[in-house]
């Protein structure tokens, strides 16, 4: 390894399942960048204290995941507006002796859409975000910045929603679980962001027959890729997005940022992901 070999890293605990070094791996490789991406186990106790000794030894940044993402909001130097509302930071870039902390899942949320579903567009009606925990955060962020004019938040703990919606403000409503269908025929985003529906956990159970046909259904959970609830979607003739994408997309800033380069999100990709699951 030389010194100007460009290095990054992606932190967890536990860290075997990341993803994250298939894909930098992937677009380093694209664009014959000299550079490397590894993951490594640190425990909660030696977070701080890793992150200072990467930043130390010409490490670029790194991503950060559980349980790291509120120990990295609290430990950057600096911190971006969208990772400061989410209030967690998965991104971490060491630059000019400071440390800036970003969050890119309600973008790579975002963006996810906007690639698989072109004609998808925030603002023309009410999202529904089922599930109320950290990925319902950022991806509540990230369609009220796309200009969604309501959001609503149906959670299985209500009052764990209603704590968000009072976060998020008047354009955000908690709802139960239960009420979910009275609310359907005003619904342009369907959103889960439970891990029901998962590999090994039970499916949602939800009918999406109410939902306006010009509707788009999105789940986060993307093992399985096409799970119960984007094939009830589709034999509605429902627009429906895997939530393969947004993992992809959530690592487009860190790479630009680390590497100098903007990397695509590609079939190709998406493919050496879903082999790899
Ligand atoms: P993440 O960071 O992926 O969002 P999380 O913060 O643990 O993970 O949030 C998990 C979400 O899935 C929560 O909204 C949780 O509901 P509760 O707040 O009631 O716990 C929801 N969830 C998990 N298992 C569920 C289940 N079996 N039925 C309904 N909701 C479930």
């Amino acid at each position: 390894m030389t010194d100007n070999m460009k290095k990054a890293a992606v932190l967890g605990w536990p860290i075997t399942q990341s993803k994250s070094p298939l894909i930098h791996g992937y677009w380093l490789k694209s664009f014959g960048i000299s550079g490397s991406y590894e993951a490594l186990a640190v425990k909660p106790e030696d977070f701080s204290e890793t992150v200072s000794g990467l930043a130390a030894s010409g490490y670029r940044g790194c991503n950060v995941t559980i349980p790291h993402k509120e120990a990295a909001l609290a430990l950057a130097d600096v911190v971006s507006d969208r990772a400061t509302q989410i209030g967690a930071v998965n991104t971490l870039v060491f630059k000019d002796g400071k440390i800036y902390g970003d969050n890119t899942d309600g973008y790579g949320f975002i963006n996810n859409l906007a690639q698989r579903a072109p004609d998808w567009r925030a603002d023309v009606g009410t999202a529904m975000v089922l599930g109320a925990g950290g990925a319902a955060r950022a991806i509540v962020h990230g369609l009220l910045a796309e200009g969604a004019p309501k959001v609503l938040i149906a959670n299985r703990t209500l009052a764990t929603a209603q704590k968000l919606a009072a976060f998020f403000g008047d354009k955000t409503q908690a709802i139960e679980l239960g009420q979910i269908e009275s609310h359907m025929q005003d619904v342009t985003t369907l959103v889960n962001t439970t891990s029901l529906g998962m590999v090994g956990q039970n499916a949602l159970d939800i009918d999406l027959t109410s939902l306006p046909k010009t509707a788009t259904v999105t789940d986060i959970v993307y093992n399985p890729l096409r799970t119960e609830l984007l094939e009830q979607a589709q034999k509605l003739g429902l627009s429906n997005v895997d939530g393969l994408g947004m993992l992809l997309h959530q690592a487009v800033p860190g790479f630009d940022a680390w590497f100098g380069a903007t990397p695509k999100v590609d079939d190709t990709l998406r493919r050496i992901i879903l082999d790899a699951l």
